[in-house]
């Protein structure tokens, strides 16, 4: 008999539902909220209201789109952990109410494990033992996973994660949210060595993004002069914003260099402290092209095997999580509906 996986991510501002048929991925239907746009990040109180919304239509969608009907459901998946509380309220009591209703077992996924999943999706998939830079809005983690269900974290951020560190560096440029693909399309067009951004340094795995985030803004207060304070180098408002429009595109590659260089170094260094040579990427800043390419190019110059999985399973979304219930399901992984939620990392 085939397993039929019915998942639901509602961690965030994506409302998605997704339908996994022994470790296929049928439907991965996504609603992802407009709303925070006008606030620049993400209101939690609106998007719990928001999740409320979608979540009858999304998982609705995603049953019809894998032609599949509740009753040949054999386990519903939701994200436990971590993320916004209100948001993963909605979702997991939803999961919760139909595997009562149906009668069918519950699977808690962690948001973050499923991401690293995201990577056996789809042919060609990568050999366990495999690396995998996890790079999104919320977190940025150097995973060792050596199977499905046994993953280590030996590298993470000590202060903002990658994507924060792309958001914040375009709000200081007075880009809109979220502002990671908006510095990704200008560096297209620009220098990635004309500015000149600190890398920080730190012995072990860990990152540290929040001296960049200091740099640029000393930077752009300088208008180019300085990445340091001195109050003689600041210039008025008006000049500021005449050097960030005459140089955008620089300042964007440069930027989107500076991040890249930051990660793939560390990753250089967890294969020489690993001897892991499959490498995996995940996570929304995973889109990026400059981080895409020169990871693929890397990969290329020592003969590792490199997967990035395709868009729609790097940013937040449910087939992974419908990936990872079917791996928890084949070791009856199971909860109880007494099961709680947890905004933090488990
Ligand atoms: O994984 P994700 O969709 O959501 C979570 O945070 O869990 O990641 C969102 C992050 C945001 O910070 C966004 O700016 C960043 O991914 N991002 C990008 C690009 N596309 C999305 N950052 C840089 N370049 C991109 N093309
Ligand atoms: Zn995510």
């Amino acid at each position: 008999m085939p397993i039929s996986i019915l998942a639901i991510e509602s961690s965030c501002d994506e409302t998605a539902a997704a339908v996994c048929i022994d470790g296929k991925i049928r439907s991965n239907e996504i609603a992802t909220q407009q709303i925070h746009e006008q606030f620049g990040g993400v209101v939690p109180e609106l998007a719990s209201r928001a999740h409320i919304q979608n979540i009858v239509p999304i998982v609705d969608a995603a049953m019809k789109k894998a032609n599949c009907t509740l009753q040949h459901i054999d386990a519903i998946a939701f994200t436990q952990a971590p993320g916004l509380i209100g948001s993963l309220l909605v979702g997991s009591q939803f999961a919760k109410s139909l595997a009562l209703a149906l009668d069918k077992p519950l699977i808690a996924v962690h948001h973050m494990q499923a991401h690293v999943l995201a990577n056996l999706i789809l042919e060609p998939k990568p050999s366990f033992p495999f690396l995998c830079l996890t790079v999104s809005g919320g977190h940025t983690q150097i995973v060792l996973c050596k199977s499905p269900t046994n993953q280590q974290i030996i590298g993470k951020t000590i202060d903002d994660a990658a994507g924060e560190a792309f958001d914040k560096s375009a709000k200081l440029m007075g880009l809109p949210y979220p502002g990671g693909p908006l510095i990704d399309k200008y560096a297209a067009q620009g220098n990635p060595n004309r500015f000149k951004f600190p890398e920080p340094q730190i012995a072990d795995l860990n990152f540290s993004f929040s001296g960049l985030k200091t740099s640029i803004l000393y930077f752009l207060n300088n208008a180019g002069t300085s990445n340091v304070f001195k109050e003689e180098f600041k210039v008025t408002q008006d000049e500021k914003q005449q050097f960030i429009a005459e140089n955008l595109a620089d300042i964007c590659a440069s930027i989107q260099d500076r991040i890249v260089s930051i990660l793939l170094n560390k990753l250089k260094k967890a294969v020489k402290q690993t001897g892991v040579t499959q490498l995996c990427l995940a996570g929304g800043v995973s889109a990026n092209s400059g981080l895409r390419k020169a990871f693929e190019e890397l990969g290329k110059k020592n003969n590792w095997a490199t997967f990035i999985p395709p868009f729609e399973y790097c940013t937040d979304n449910a087939a992974m999580i419908a990936i990872t219930g079917y791996y928890k399901y084949l070791q009856n992984d199971f909860v109880g509906l007494g099961t709680s939620v947890n905004a933090r990392s488990l």
